[in-house]
């Protein structure tokens, strides 16, 4: 309030300059095919079923699919009794292998099960079985992987030139997915590919991200609590849909894939309040079987 010359305040207001408001910012600019950084989930009150690392395969995934992709299609489709609804569905990346276009030289005379064409095909059948199970009652989202990308990052370095041409880019494949680098879930849970490396990866990933957090990538499922001055949190992998032992893993890790990975996938319950419950496991323990672990019980996949 202005002043008089005597001290009193006097009833002239002061004019005061408000800024113009700030326009709309612009779209951010992305190219043709490009990733975005993250999707959204809003769940309360329901679980999120996140598999990843399928790995698709053809010359195996065609006579049979793996037992943990077996029973990921069990859980979305009811037949598991759970607590809560399933709500949502994450595939966290790698669902296809790609290794057609692998920038790494061949491994022996190694086969890839099948041409990449093949492998698309058989990856858009498999995908598609989660779409048609979820229907409107299960939200679904997708993150890319490594082995993903590849389809695009092998085009965009070989023929540049041929950018924003049809079928250049993994969503006109799988036009059903919206992908991105990462999902959160409410604003506690980070659904991400992979982060860190190591042993301990799921729980740096959870004190990198200050949130619970659930990648794949290291095919080794685990969770660990994480507590700190904010609270209780988990770092979670989920472990790889594939069998460890397909021929997608064997010749470049020179089989040790088979006695050090784990397939599975993870359940997370997301209680009324968003409070995250300890995210849980379902193992395979015997692949040729189809027995997967699943609270102290053997299921038939
Ligand atoms: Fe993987």
């Amino acid at each position: 309030m202005a002043r008089s010359r005597r001290g009193k305040a006097s009833l002239r207001t002061s004019r005061k300059q408000y800024p113009e408001p700030e326009p709309e910012p612009e779209p951010f600019p992305r190219a043709a095919g490009d990733i975005a950084t993250s999707t959204l989930l809003n769940i309360a009150d329901g679980i999120v079923v996140i598999s990843g690392d399928w790995h698709c395969y053809v010359s195996e995934w065609s006579r049979k699919p793996p037992t943990a992709y077996r029973a990921l299609l069990k859980f979305l489709k009811g037949d598991i009794d759970l607590a809560h609804p399933i709500k949502a569905t994450v595939v966290n990346g790698d669902f296809l292998n790609a290794a057609q276009i692998h920038r790494h030289p061949r491994c022996g005379w190694e086969d890839h099960g099948g041409t990449l064409r093949d492998e698309i095909e058989l990856t858009q059948e498999m995908m598609g079985n989660v779409e048609m199970i979820s229907g409107r009652s299960i939200q679904r989202r997708a993150n890319i992987g490594n082995h993903d990308i590849r389809v695009m990052s092998f085009l965009s370095n070989q023929i540049p030139e041929w950018e924003g041409m049809p079928y250049t880019t993994l969503n006109e494949f799988f036009p059903a997915w919206d992908f991105a680098w990462g999902c959160e879930i409410n604003d506690n849970v980070l659904v991400k590919h992979k982060w860190a490396g190591g042993l301990y990866a799921p729980a740096q990933n959870a004190l990198r991200s200050g949130k619970t957090c659930v990648t794949g990538h290291l095919h080794r499922g685990a969770v660990f609590p994480v507590r700190d001055a904010m609270g209780l949190r988990w770092g979670v992998d989920h472990g790889a849909i594939a069998d460890i032992r397909s021929g997608a893993f064997r010749n470049y890790t020179e089989s040790t894939a088979s006695y050090t990975w784990t397939s599975g996938f993870a359940v997370i319950t997301i209680l009324k309040d968003k409070r995250v419950l300890m995210p849980e496991l379902v193992l395979v323990v015997d692949e040729d079987r189809g027995l997967v672990s699943w609270r102290g019980q053997l299921l038939k996949a």
